[in-house]
């Protein structure tokens, strides 16, 4: 077989594959997406989970015949779920895919139909934050862990408020920073430990991987309203060396302190954001409106404020807290986390 038939072969096998590709995605909100279709089996359904996005198999015999590098290609319909369960208006859309492996991007629109603007993140991880949650909630260090928990957050509370005073959105822009961290390396070493171990995380490792998208996201906020300095960029730079090696390490000695650790540490950022807050109720801190980013993502009201995005983030701060001491709880208790249901989607 010659280098040109080996090639065709191949070819052929990947778009005989790609007619079989359904990608099946978790709609948990109400936003409506386009460029989805029911399956053919759950159109009577009424269950909005149950969206899929398709590529027309046709089309791709077609363009199989000429097998140009580039091609355009048309998704079959579009449906406008609106959320409800209910199959809306179908309409044909041209996606034009530049690769010849057919990734075609997935495009979605908001609620009023607008493009949705974001690669980043999309409507199904949008969320409404539940504000009812118990902000005073603080764990007592009884134990010798827990208090040497407390005691290292406090001291390293420290340097942190000479260094900021006062400065709410830099300072928390600073430890969002530092804040996505832990969620990825204990998500990260579950996940090894899965693999090694040939078991289930009970979905642990989703659960933290999704705090540390959610920290991130706190991040890509922050920096929408503070714009980081030159030596603040280096600072985060030396403070991630240092931080994700330490955080890695005491994982691995210690995922029970480890957790309580974060757990006090969420319990100052929702003192810092408290602060936060104060200083744009004093007029201190000017009350800007909030950044698009933050509007789609946690799904507030257009004329949302940089208040509102405080108070979100800071009730996800309190959910963060809640999860880590969670999952040292679990641990003191002399279980694994796989034991008890990883509370997945808690926000
Ligand atoms: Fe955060
Ligand atoms: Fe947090």
């Amino acid at each position: 077989m010659n280098s040109n038939s080996a090639r065709l072969l191949l070819r052929n096998l990947l778009l005989h594959r790609q007619n079989r590709i359904s990608l099946w995605l978790h709609q948990s909100n109400g936003y409506s997406s386009v460029s989805f279709i029911r399956s053919p089996e759950t159109l009577g359904s009424r269950e909005p989970r149950d969206l899929y996005f398709t590529i027309s198999p046709w089309k791709r015999m077609l363009s199989s015949a000429s097998a140009p590098e580039k091609r355009e290609e048309v998704r079959e319909i579009s449906v406008s779920d609106g959320g409800k369960g209910e199959i809306g208006k179908r309409q044909p859309e041209a996606v034009t895919v530049s690769s010849y492996w057919g990734v075609a991007p997935l495009k979605a629109t908001r609620e009023d139909g607008s493009p949705w603007p974001w690669n980043c993140f999309m409507p199904w991880d949008a969320y409404k934050t539940d504000l009812s949650i118990d902000l005073t909630k603080h764990h007592v260090p009884k134990t010798f862990l827990d208090k040497f928990a407390y005691r290292t957050v406090k001291i390293l509370r420290i340097p942190t408020d000479i260094f900021f005073r006062r400065r709410y959105g830099c300072r928390a822009m600073m430890l969002e920073t530092v804040a996505a961290v832990p969620g990825m390396v204990g998500g990260m070493l579950l996940h090894l430990k899965s693999l090694r171990k040939f078991q289930q995380s009970g979905g642990w490792i989703k659960a933290l991987l999704e705090e540390a998208e959610n920290e991130r996201m706190h991040l890509m906020t922050m920096v929408e309203i503070v714009q980081p300095k030159w030596y603040e960029r280096f600072l985060v730079l030396t403070v991630q060396g240092v931080f994700f090696n330490a955080f890695f390490i005491l994982y691995l000695l210690s995922p029970k302190l480890a957790h309580r650790i974060v757990g006090y540490l969420e319990e100052e950022a929702i003192h810092s954001y408290t602060e936060f807050l104060k200083d744009i109720d004093s007029g201190a801190i000017e009350n800007i409106p909030a950044p698009a980013i933050a509007i789609d993502y946690w799904r507030l009201p257009k004329d949302a404020t940089l208040k509102d995005v405080v108070i979100v983030i800071r009730a996800d701060e309190a959910h963060h807290r809640d999860v880590n001491h969670f999952a040292s709880d679990i641990h003191f208790q002399g279980k694994e986390l796989r034991e008890a249901p990883a509370p997945v989607g808690y926000h």
